[in-house]
């Protein structure tokens, strides 16, 4: 299973590259926005450099003729850079417009399995789920994980299903249950992964018992 990060965040990129946790990164405008950074496009060709694999960078544009153009601007970017188009009808033209270029599309935005199977037919690279806003509105958005699991599966389709707007540990654990291909998890969510308050117990009891010794000498 990947693991993609969803930050736009330099500094948190570059240590969960180095523990080997980083096979890609997925921003939006919210995340931009919270990296303070007005230089976008020179961002993303920072983060490209440290991640060397595929970097989702959103277009804002909301008509097909306008997400092209920009999705074509942001692949020049950087040879990794996949284009985030939102799943709306303009984003159907728009990703098979981008696919037909060669030009990889994640599929951001994606509530239901109908635009899971649609995104995939028009030929998006990826598609993303939002787990946690389904749950926030009492749907189940691991089921919504395991319904396009099960379609995608049927049809062979080569579209990756990046599980996102992930919020705990148990959403990236039930995804690699499901077989989804990848979860883009906040760097929050990888410190809560590894954590566990028994590992801390152990880990202070075998400290105390070390110094116990120790002092006996
Ligand atoms: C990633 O592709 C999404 O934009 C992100 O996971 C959304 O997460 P949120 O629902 O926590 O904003």
């Amino acid at each position: 299973m990947k693991f993609f990060i969803d930050t736009a965040d330099l500094d948190a990129i570059r240590e969960i590259k180095a523990m080997g946790m980083c096979d890609g990164v997925t921003t939006n405008p919210s995340l931009m926005a919270k990296a303070g950074r007005t230089d976008t496009d020179a961002l993303l060709k920072e983060i490209c450099r440290v991640v060397q694999g595929p970097v989702s960078g959103e277009v804002i544009a909301l008509d097909a003729e306008g997400m092209v153009a920009e999705g074509r601007r942001l692949a020049k970017v950087d040879d990794h850079i996949v284009v985030k188009v939102p799943t709306t009808y303009d984003g159907l033209k728009a990703t098979a417009a981008l696919a037909a270029d060669g030009i990889a599309v994640n599929a951001t935005l994606v509530f239901s399995a109908s635009q899971a199977l649609l995104m995939a037919k028009a030929g998006a690279a990826y598609v993303s789920p939002f787990v946690g806003r389904l749950d926030d509105v009492s749907e189940d958005g691991m089921q919504l994980i395991e319904d396009i699991c099960q379609i995608y599966e049927n049809y062979d389709f080569e579209t990756e299903i990046i599980v996102a707007s992930v919020r705990h540990p148990i959403h990236v654990v039930e995804s690699a249950r499901l077989g989804a291909h990848i979860a883009t998890i906040p760097p929050e969510v990888v410190r809560k992964l590894v954590a566990h308050p028994l590992t801390d117990k152990g880990l202070a009891a075998f400290l105390a018992d070390w110094r116990k010794l120790q002092e006996g000498r």
